[in-house]
């Protein structure tokens, strides 16, 4: 992994889409935050295409406007003046006007005389858009590397299912090499994503005991209060399932859940994700609500405010019945996780916004020795990714006192604490790795190629049993059925009322930032 280096070599960022909702709020904010953190080189310009008819002043403009607004770091106008005199607006229709490509790669030319060979290409547009850009890239020699690299990043949804996804790879992969191919899954770019593998990977004391001998079972939850918003068009086709488990979620199972990579190189880290993914074990062909819960959300009320239902959201089709809620009962068939339930939460207007990684290691052994009069309890390690960072682990102790009572006493790492709100924002992150080269914090074909063959016999499997699907009111911790799920297992979600308050308790969350 080729971090912590700060990047030296002028380059050209490029994106397309310029005028929309990702360039003001995260992608410009977030190279101003590279250049007020000083990891920009010296040289580095931005091309923001667009179909709109601006000057690069009236875009500057905007731009300063957005990074005053979305940017975590404070406004310092040096900093902004420095990015704000490399942005040039070029402005051309990407499907129906071939000449603007023309006039981007004279534009690019222009750069390269002065120095400037690099190129890290930004599609922030609609999916359907993807393809022909790169293919018009392509076409105008582009991507070819001659003195400088030629990267391209690809938002998400990289598809809407296996055959689409398929068929836009082979069309990117025509155009440059899959090392060359950036696709963003953002979650990957969250600072705990990353402290997981320094966690397991750096601490003797876990790796041990990371298998199916010591873990009773795992938790992971990422729970939404917002509801479909404006994407209900694209959600009413998608749902849950490939909204939310076949990327993120099976990204941050494959983390917890792989072996040990050779190197922390982005090839080696793949590698031991898809394998994670293969192992995962078809769901079985009649399926029951002991291993999934689908769920809808009705109106209700979320953080005070009253909230429509998912059927009353705008482009969502009449009766439909796209799931908002998943719950899932998993199990990685290998060596290491035999007999390990690994259990995934996620839905849209729950009673909180949180995500989560739970691991619940087995009951005591010295449990009986306790029985009587105490209460020793699994030990556990959590991992708390959004919306405060950091991790606990929960031990048994005794009581301080003259009897023999016992406490959970909690080993509490809450890095937002500690180091306030100053964990770069994922796009930062995610673009410098991208200006370095480094290719581990995005998604790769293989890993996507199986999550989307997984997802996809699981939701054949799910039309074919006419799986219900539960209503539950917005505001709410989702369907009851989703509750049965794990407690016919004899377990129980973790801080599934209120993460948010257990952190409080525990005096971990510092309400100022
Ligand atoms: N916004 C987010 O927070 C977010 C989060 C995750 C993923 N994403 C992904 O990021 C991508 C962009 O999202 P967004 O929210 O920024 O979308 P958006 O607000 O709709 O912006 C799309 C941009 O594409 C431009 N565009 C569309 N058709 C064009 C054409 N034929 N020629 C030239 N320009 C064209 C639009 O120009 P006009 O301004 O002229 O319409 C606009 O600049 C999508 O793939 C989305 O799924 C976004």
């Amino acid at each position: 992994m080729k971090t912590g280096v700060i990047p030296e070599k002028p380059f050209v960022f490029v994106i397309f889409g310029a005028t929309g909702d990702l360039t003001g709020r995260k992608l410009i904010p977030a190279i101003y935050a590279l250049a007020y953190d000083n990891l920009l080189p010296e040289n580095f310009r931005i091309l923001a295409i667009g179909r709109r008819d601006y000057t690069s002043e009236t875009f500057q403009n905007m731009m300063e406007e957005a990074v005053r607004e979305y940017s975590q770091k404070c406004f310092m106008e040096k900093v902004w003046e420095r990015v704000k005199n490399g942005i040039t607006y070029i402005n051309f229709d990407f499907v129906a006007d071939k000449d603007g490509y023309f006039r981007l790669k004279h534009a690019l030319d222009n750069l390269s005389e002065t120095g400037i060979h690099n190129h890290l290409f930004y599609l922030a547009v609609a999916p359907g858009l993807f393809a022909p850009i790169v293919t018009e890239l392509k076409k105008n020699g582009l991507l070819s590397e001659g003195n400088g690299w030629k990267r391209v990043i690809i938002e998400k949804p990289f598809g809407e299912n296996l055959e689409k996804a398929a068929a836009l790879n082979n069309i990117l992969t025509d155009a440059l090499p899959e090392e060359r191919i950036y696709r963003i899954d953002h979650y990957l770019g969250k600072e705990m994503f990353q402290n997981i593998l320094t966690l397991r990977f750096s601490n003797n004391i876990f790796e041990p005991l990371w298998n199916r001998f010591h873990i009773d079972h795992v938790q992971i939850s990422i729970a939404e209060t917002v509801g479909v918003g404006s994407r209900g068009g694209y959600y009413d086709n998608t749902g849950v399932l490939k909204d939310m488990v076949q990327n993120h979620m099976f990204q941050l199972l494959s983390i917890i859940a792989m072996e040990p990579p050779v190197k922390l190189d982005s090839d080696y880290i793949r590698n031991e994700k898809i394998r994670v993914i293969r192992a995962l074990r078809p769901f079985p062909v009649s399926l029951s609500e002991r291993e999934i819960v689908l769920g809808q959300y009705t109106g209700g009320i979320v953080n005070g405010e009253a909230v429509p239902g998912y059927l009353q959201e705008k482009n969502v089709a009449h009766g439909s019945k796209t799931p908002t809620f998943a719950a899932l009962k998993l199990w990685i068939d290998n060596y290491r996780w035999q007999g390990v339930p690994f259990y995934l939460l996620t839905g849209k207007r729950l009673n909180r916004r949180n995500a989560e990684i739970v691991i619940q290691f087995r009951e005591p052994l010295g449990r009986k020795l306790y029985n009587d009069y105490c209460d020793a309890r699994s030990n556990i390690l959590a991992f708390r990714i959004q919306p405060y960072e950091g991790f606990y682990f929960q031990i048994n102790a005794k009581k301080p006192g003259n009897f023999y009572e016992m406490i959970q006493a909690n080993m509490d790492y809450c890095q937002t604490t500690t180091y306030g709100n100053n964990s770069p924002e994922a796009y930062e992150k995610l673009i410098l790795e991208a200006i370095r080269g480094n290719n581990s914090l995005f998604t790769g074909w293989d890993e996507l190629n199986a999550s989307w063959y997984y997802i996809e016999d699981l939701e054949s499997k799910i039309n074919r049993n006419s799986l219900h699907i539960h209503q539950y009111p917005a505001g709410s911790v989702g369907p009851e059925a989703a509750v049965r799920l794990i407690e016919n297992d004899g377990r129980s979600w973790w801080n599934m009322y209120d993460s948010i308050n257990f952190c409080k308790e525990r005096g971990s969350i510092n309400e100022n930032i």
